[in-house]
């Protein structure tokens, strides 16, 4: 079974081609996150517009890189939500009227969902890990923090952001230090060389008994720290900063780690976590991954890191998420299929 998939949802258009051993074919990525790079975040209209001029040719790209024709495609997942209306409406049109045409069924993808079962594929051209159920999931991107328990067939959402996501929060105070977007990237970077142990920031928690993460008060302690040491948001070169503040930024990625951690920390010791799968543009970070990756010797957790080339987002994931859900539920109706820019993890697809 050769499945397609087709990833819009926010500034990233990406095709894929992908068996449904989950061994991928072809993963292609068209960003156009520089041309958001002027503005600090993504613009949606921007990133509607590039998506449309860009999907044609990397879906030619994805067939030609598989080595498959569009007449070999058996079943065509495309993500729905949530993201950028303008944006999911781009690929998400175009996969159901491909599917429409060649007679083949449909799947709607949760975006989170094609993160959450992202760490079980292979990069170098193997067929996926195989998922063995319950496990628990962590996404953290650009727009979620998600800790979930993923059962076979149901997810069961234990705790989100109240407020900004940590790459959110990495983007802004980026953009704020005149660090450019997306900002995750470069203060990881940073902070390799820093002490993160150095400057005591906050690590938000909502303060109601819930597990639930916030990131608002550490973004905003840092740009209280900003105002204080005259950083005014003018570009800098990030090599060229002061011990101060690399120390900053090292303190700062330290805070959201730890936020992360503490969170795992608690589910496991009250439901006993198995699997960790962790996921999401924000699992590329260095010290995350090796933080949750020496938790997980101390507690006998095996963690599953993503591949860093499928962090980011890309229809590779989305493609795999497909294929588990059809293989689960069958196709979504064409009647029902619709593409939301709300769509909260656990919920049923129409
Ligand atoms: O999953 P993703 O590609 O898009 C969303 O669905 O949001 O995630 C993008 C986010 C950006 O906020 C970016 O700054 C962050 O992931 N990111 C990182 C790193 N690489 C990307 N954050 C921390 N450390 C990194 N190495
Ligand atoms: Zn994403």
């Amino acid at each position: 079974m050769l499945i397609l998939g087709i990833e819009t949802s926010c500034d990233e258009t990406s095709v894929a081609l992908i068996e449904d051993s989950g061994r991928i074919l072809s993963n292609v990525i068209a960003s156009s996150a520089e041309a958001h790079a002027l503005y600090g975040g993504v613009v949606p209209e921007v990133a509607a517009r590039a998506h449309l001029e860009n999907l044609p040719g990397t879906f030619e790209q994805a067939l030609k890189a598989a080595g498959v024709t569009l007449g070999d495609v058996s079943l065509v997942g495309a993500t729905a939500g949530p993201g950028l209306i303008g944006a999911l409406l781009v690929g998400f049109s175009a996969a159901k009227a491909l599917a429409f045409a060649r007679g083949v069924p449909l799947v709607t993808v949760n975006h989170l969902e094609g993160h959450l079962f992202s760490p079980y594929l292979r990069a170098g051209g193997d067929p996926a890990r195989p998922v063995r159920y319950p496990f628990h999931g962590l996404v953290v991107s650009g727009g979620h923090a998600e800790l979930v328990r993923v059962e076979d067939g149901r997810i069961v959402p234990i705790a989100r952001t109240r407020d900004d996501a940590p790459g959110e929060a990495f983007d802004k105070v980026a953009r704020r230090a005149g660090l450019g977007y997306p900002g995750g990237p470069v203060i990881d970077r940073i902070a390799a060389r820093g002490d993160g142990a150095r400057f005591p920031l906050p690590v938000g928690r909502p303060g109601d008994g819930t597990d639930d993460f916030s990131f608002s008060g550490l973004k905003t302690a840092m740009l209280r720290e900003f105002e204080k040491r005259g950083v005014t948001g003018e570009k800098v070169d990030p090599d060229a900063l002061s011990r101060d503040h690399v120390d900053l930024f090292a303190s700062f990625q330290r805070a959201i780690v730890t936020a992360l951690l503490e969170r795992v920390e608690t589910v496991h010791a009250r439901e006993g976590i198995r699997t960790l799968a962790l996921s999401g543009g924000v699992a590329a970070n260095s010290e995350l991954r090796a933080t949750l990756s020496a938790w997980g010797e101390e507690r006998g957790v095996e963690v599953l890191l993503p591949d860093r080339a499928l962090t980011s987002d890309n229809a590779a994931m989305i493609a795999w998420a497909a294929s588990l859900r059809f293989r689960r539920e069958g196709p979504t109706a064409f009647r029902d299929a619709n593409a939301r820019s709300r769509w909260p993890l656990g919920q049923p697809a129409a």
